[in-house]
């Protein structure tokens, strides 16, 4: 089912006591407010547990900010889907254009973490974006293909179409303070769907849950939020503070 999701991803931002007052703030907030959105936040691995015992039986959704592509063994620093489902996390960031960037990784090494997630019962949020050259050359619609194509290819449609969730988030407008025009993003988001509907079948595209991220602060959101395939956001430094958080979390009617 197309949810509606509002997700704050902390990247390497904020002590544990700094993380767990954010949280519980938000925790009290939801419960007063209700918003229409879904609310996950993914904090580094390190506060996974505890977090998920703080906000156990609450509406917010801790999430892992990454998986390892292996399922165990001799891979020092990393860590694997069976450890994060073992503390309460059903969920993973894979792919960000930070670890990509960064840590080298590639469609099909990504590919292999939604695997391992899909394998544990877990799910992803697929990351995906072009570079402000690919779109410079014309060629952004062509990268994100390949990024979702490869990534999803050995991924069963009964996985795919439960518990799917994409993040278009192009590398030019994460921490730029340049997001994506509207309907740049919706034009993205619409050829994300079509993708998966060639590939994967109509009700898979149907059900997959597309969040625009790249930028998002207190004052766009409400106009990607207007566009008919972005269903949510997932959201950088603006969810490091409460007031912009919330805003954006409130705009998703
Ligand atoms: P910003 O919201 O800081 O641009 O970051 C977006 C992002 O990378 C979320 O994963």
């Amino acid at each position: 089912m197309r949810r509606k999701i509002v997700a704050a991803n902390w990247k390497m931002n904020l002590t544990f006591p700094q993380a767990k007052e954010l949280a519980l703030r938000l925790n009290t907030w939801v419960k007063i407010h209700k918003p229409v959105a879904e609310v996950f936040i993914a904090p580094t691995h390190l506060y996974l547990e505890q977090l998920n015992k703080d906000l156990r039986n609450s509406s917010i959704t801790v999430i892992s900010q990454n998986v390892s592509a292996m399922p165990d063994g001799a891979y020092t620093g990393d860590v694997s889907a069976q450890q994060l489902l073992s503390v309460g996390t059903k969920i993973s960031i894979v792919g960000h254009s930070e670890r990509r960037a960064y840590h080298h990784e590639v469609n099909k090494y990504i590919g292999k973490k939604i695997t391992h997630l899909y394998e544990n019962g877990m799910s992803p949020i697929l990351c995906v974006g072009e570079k402000l050259e690919d779109r410079q050359a014309g060629k952004h619609f062509d990268v994100v293909k390949e990024q979702v194509s490869v990534a999803l290819e050995r991924q069963s449609n009964e996985n795919l179409r439960d518990n799917l969730i994409i993040a278009y988030e192009p590398v030019w407008a994460i921490g730029t303070g340049r997001n994506a025009a509207p309907d740049q993003a919706q034009e993205m988001h619409a050829f994300i769907r079509k993708i998966i509907g060639d590939h994967h079948g109509l009700q898979v595209a149907h059900n997959t849950t597309i969040l625009y991220g790249g930028s998002v602060n207190a004052g766009n959101a409400s106009d990607m939020f207007d566009q008919f395939d972005i269903d949510g956001a997932l959201v950088g430094g603006a969810s490091l503070n409460f007031d912009d958080f919330t805003t954006i979390i409130s705009a998703r009617k």
